[in-house]
């Protein structure tokens, strides 16, 4: 199987079309949403109904639940409680009950997935740095486990009770270690690289490759002003921060 790992889409139709055209082409078979499919972005609604109808396996974001109240708004910041607000009024009432119910964390043979990390996922706390890995680690019963919410592209591995930061795009899963993979954002990457990022998971080649992507920023910026969204919103799409 190989599956492309999407997440933080945050309403970017512009990347998302980029990204599952480069998912097309590498023949992916399976779509794994790490969440925040809305919120930020001027296509909310387009960019849910695409990865449902390509069923896609999704765990909720912060921004996933805040939409329906699931999780409370003192959260976000204003731009985000801004989205937020803005966003319920272009989806469907059944959207947003999709979004109410999806998952926090889910598991198949392959891998798991969650949005934030394995402890607390309810309460979305970002996994920035080795520092916050270790309790992810030891809750994993599957070596590989990918995750979001920082927008920043990150592999982290364990072997024999040590953890540390792999650099680079490509890595060979080893059967002697652990990983915790940040695939980046789709939507609103915030590495300084403004290109879409997403990652390939090839469960018999056993490899692991975040991927990046170019795509019309300047048309995702020019909707998100025309549509009344914070304008920040708008230009931190092109530093990619
Ligand atoms: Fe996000």
């Amino acid at each position: 199987m190989r599956y492309g790992i999407i997440s933080d889409i945050h309403g970017n139709l512009e990347a998302l079309e980029v990204v599952l055209n480069e998912c097309r082409k590498l023949k992916i078979g399976s779509l794994l949403c790490a969440g925040d499919i809305v919120g930020y972005g001027a296509n909310p609604k387009e960019c849910l109904d695409i990865v449902r109808k390509l069923k896609a396996v999704i765990v909720a974001g912060n921004h996933d639940w805040a939409i329906s109240g699931r999780l409370d708004a003192s959260y976000f910041t204003e731009d985000g409680k801004a989205a937020i607000m803005w966003t319920r009024t272009r989806i469907a009432l059944e959207d947003i009950a999709y979004m109410n119910d999806l998952p926090l964390c889910l598991k198949n043979k392959d891998c798991i997935l969650v949005h934030g990390t394995l402890n607390d996922p309810s309460h979305f706390i970002y996994l920035t740095d080795i520092s916050k890995a270790a309790a992810t680690f030891a809750l994993m019963d599957s070596p590989v486990c990918f995750v979001g919410h920082t927008h920043v592209p990150m592999v982290l591995i364990e072997r024999g009770g040590n953890i540390y930061k792999h650099e680079g795009t490509e890595l060979e899963i080893r059967p002697e270690c652990k990983y915790i993979i940040n695939p980046g954002s789709i939507g609103q990457p915030r590495d300084g690289n403004p290109l879409a990022s997403f990652g390939v998971y090839d469960t018999q080649m056993q490899t692991i490759e975040i991927r990046r992507v170019l795509y019309d920023v300047q048309k995702a910026q020019r909707k998100i002003i025309e549509a009344g969204l914070p304008k920040p919103l708008a230009l931190r799409l092109a530093q990619g921060e």
